[in-house]
């Protein structure tokens, strides 16, 4: 049987010599006060799962999008507004979807960054006069989604003309506070809200997650599923669920053994966005009062012939956590040819699937055999149910690793100092 979602973490033991039981015992006391505190009094994004609110109007409105003969949507965000639909839409669309010749739903852009040269490439392909712009930030003011949505919006009421522009205009926001809260009840604009008590980088499961993923067609019943069931396993096992003793084991790599880089390498080009999506979900939840490990994003087999070298004989500073698909979505059968050439012949008959999963198998033995601990994300396959537990299962393990390092995982106070210089330098009131 396939497996579902599960983490393996023999590698950081015995081969390794890395992680010894002696401090796991240590730890187990705390461990378990993380894990009932985590259960008993639960943050926001677990009970997102839960709840219906969230579901039914992102799909609600969403198809209101794909019947309105959508062309285009653009959702305008960055950071914990953008990273957590992003990494399913990558994940699960058609990497060339906006090409192909028959689309069942309007192409979808992501504008995060003010590079303009990026935005210029959206605004040369959408077709103004049939596209939604959807703008995302909790806050209602960060700079780069109001610069974006600022240009998007001029566009839009170029061709549309403003009433009609409105129409065509979602704000996910805040439900009472906030610059976009207050234009869209001055203008009438529909909106979606974000719960006050759900930070960026835990909101995928909010509608900042559910509503553009609903727009793209994918199955948020069946990603709310996985998600539930990651819930429904940590209520049952606390500290027994491997999500929260991930946490005790990396935390315990990072400050009993020095370890203090995780690199998350998916074995999927599919996935290279949930690393990103990680990336940022570890880094601005840990990073803080000097503590925390450095997350970094690789793809295997890719990396192998990039980074490995540095993971294998480099300082004994990382921990490098696979993600291996069980089932990929595609396979494609590699043709006999030149069977007289050893070297080339031998790829014949095996599959393009079997070579990454070979691959990803003898990465994880050549870590092990140097002494380099690793660990293992088993996932049954890449679709909506699987990536919901996950998310969710990451997102759990990082509550209880701020936990373990006292730090607050839920604020990003180091990210204001460079937005109140940017501020200043633009010319906002006030700074
Ligand atoms: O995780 C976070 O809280 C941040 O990454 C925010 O999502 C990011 O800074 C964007 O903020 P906002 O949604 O307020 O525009």
């Amino acid at each position: 049987m396939p497996a579902f979602v599960t983490f393996d973490y023999t590698n950081l033991f015995d081969a390794t010599g890395d992680l010894g039981a002696r401090e796991l015992e240590e730890l187990r006391p705390r461990l378990e006060e993380v894990a009932r505190d985590l259960l008993e009094n639960p943050p926001g994004f677990m009970r997102l799962p839960k709840t219906s609110e969230f579901l039914d109007s992102s799909k609600a409105l969403a198809e209101d999008v794909r019947t309105s003969g959508a062309t285009d949507f653009v959702h305008v965000g960055i950071g914990g507004s953008a990273l957590g639909p992003i990494a399913l839409y990558r994940a699960l669309v058609h990497p060339y979807y906006n090409l192909l010749p028959e689309r069942p739903g309007p192409r979808l852009h992501f504008a995060e960054n003010t590079d303009p040269t990026s935005l210029s490439a959206v605004l040369d392909v959408i077709d103004p006069s049939s596209t939604w712009v959807n703008v995302v930030t909790k806050s209602g003011s960060t700079a780069e989604t109001m610069a974006n949505f600022l240009i998007v919006r001029s566009i839009l009421m170029e061709a549309l003309g403003e009433s009609d522009y409105r129409e065509r205009v979602v704000f996910t926001t805040d439900p009472e506070k906030g610059y976009l809260r207050q234009i869209a009840d001055r203008e009438g604009i529909k909106t979606l809200s974000i719960p006050p008590d759900v930070g960026g980088r835990f909101s995928v499961f909010t509608p900042v997650g559910l509503f553009p993923v609903a727009v793209a067609g994918l199955d948020t019943d069946a990603l709310m599923k996985g998600a539930t069931q990651c819930v429904d396993e940590v209520t049952q096992k606390g500290a027994d669920h491997y999500a929260i003793q991930g946490a005790a084991y990396h935390y315990l790599l990072d400050l009993a053994k020095g370890r203090n880089v995780r690199v998350m390498m998916p074995y999927a080009d599919s996935l290279d966005r949930f690393a990103a999506w990680f990336v940022q979900l570890w880094a601005e939840s840990l990073g803080k009062e000097g503590k925390g490990s450095t997350p970094h994003a690789a793809v295997g087999t890719t990396d192998q012939h990039s980074q490995l070298q540095l993971y294998m004989e480099g300082p004994q500073d990382k921990v490098v956590e696979i993600i291996e698909v069980e089932n990929h979505p595609w396979d494609l059968r590699i043709p006999k040819a030149y069977e007289d050439l050893e070297g080339v012949g031998y790829l014949g008959g095996h599959t393009m699937a079997e070579l990454l999963n070979v691959e990803c198998d003898a990465t994880r033995k050549a870590l092990t055999e140097a002494g380099r601990p690793n660990c293992t994300i088993k996932l049954g396959a890449i679709d909506e149910e699987h990536l919901g537990y996950l998310m969710q299962a990451l997102e759990v393990q990082t509550a209880a690793a701020g936990s373990l390092y006292r730090v607050n995982p839920f604020d990003q106070p180091g990210v204001e100092a460079g937005k109140r210089i940017t501020y200043s330098r633009m010319g906002r009131p006030g700074y």
